[in-house]
């Protein structure tokens, strides 16, 4: 496993530095550690697995028990890499109180660095909140996977100027508030670069333009595993689904045939104590 401590200030250093950040989802052991080893330089646990793992139409029934499931293991494949769990629907809706129990669990049961939040101005007392206790925070504005259903559904933002010098104070707010990054999802990127540029933060862009400083992309539907995904910012890197519907097709062909298993994977017993049944 390749070790790759990013501290927030050395994460600072690479914006400064004009060093571009990668970020890709893990939700489990295996992708974690392929993530890690690959030399990522950030992991998030996002509450998209509802959609990519749990098989639900969004993340809002993801539970905490869940993130906190989900974190322990990628985080027992990240190494270490810096981990971010995602706070799940509900965390942030019933006040602070609620909101700092649920990021020190993701941190002390989960093992995750830091949290992520969505929202912009109605967060900020939780980001100032977690902050001053010490606590890590992630923001993230733009599409809000968690409450687009309830508005206008996964729609760009910041497609015209006002939108885009709208987004730019929320962003400054909670940069001010005490989050160390922000994601910027599906956000014109003309605004994704005007924030870029206002921010000493730094921004991680998801359909969000290649001014960001970083970018993240969720991991299944990057490697083509996300049943249905058409997002237009994704860019499948791989095919995995043909991948295994090739080798699902092949077992099943060779079991029935009777080509698999041979006596290659099977365990035989000494000549003479075989003799002893036949
Ligand atoms: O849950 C997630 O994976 C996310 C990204 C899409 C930003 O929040």
């Amino acid at each position: 496993m390749v070790a790759k401590i990013f501290s927030i200030p050395q994460l600072l250093e690479k914006k400064a530095n004009g060093h571009k950040i990668t970020m890709l989802t893990a939700h489990d052991y295996p992708t974690a550690y392929l993530a890690a080893e690959s030399g990522v330089d950030l992991i998030l646990v996002g509450d998209s697995l509802g959609m990519t793992i749990l098989g639900y139409s969004t993340p809002v029934p993801v539970t905490l028990t869940e993130m906190i499931h989900h974190t322990k293991a990628v985080v027992r494949g990240a190494g270490n890499v810096f981990v971010v769990a995602d706070m799940p629907y509900g965390s942030c809706q019933m006040g602070t109180e609620r909101a700092l129990a649920d990021a020190i669990a993701l941190i002390k049961e989960g093992g995750a660095r830091a949290v992520k939040i969505e929202g912009g101005e109605e967060i900020i007392p939780i980001v100032k909140e977690l902050t001053l206790r010490g606590i890590p925070v992630v923001a993230h504005i733009g599409v809000l996977p968690q409450t687009a259903h309830l508005w206008e559904g996964y729609t760009a933002q910041g497609l015209d100027e006002n939108d885009a010098r709208e987004l730019a104070v929320v962003a400054q707010d909670l940069e001010e508030a005490g989050a160390f990054a922000i994601v910027l999802e599906c956000i014109a990127q003309e605004a994704a670069k005007l924030i870029t540029e206002k921010l000493d933060i730094i921004t991680i862009g998801i359909g969000s333009g290649s001014s960001c400083d970083g970018q993240l992309l969720v991991s299944e539907d990057m490697l083509g595993l996300s049943i249905g995904d058409k997002q237009k910012f994704n860019r499948k890197f791989t095919d995995l689904q043909a991948a295994i519907r090739q080798a699902f097709a092949q077992y099943i062909k060779e079991v029935r045939e009777g080509t698999f298993p041979t006596s290659a994977h099977a365990f035989e017993m000494e000549e003479d104590e075989a003799q002893k049944i036949y």
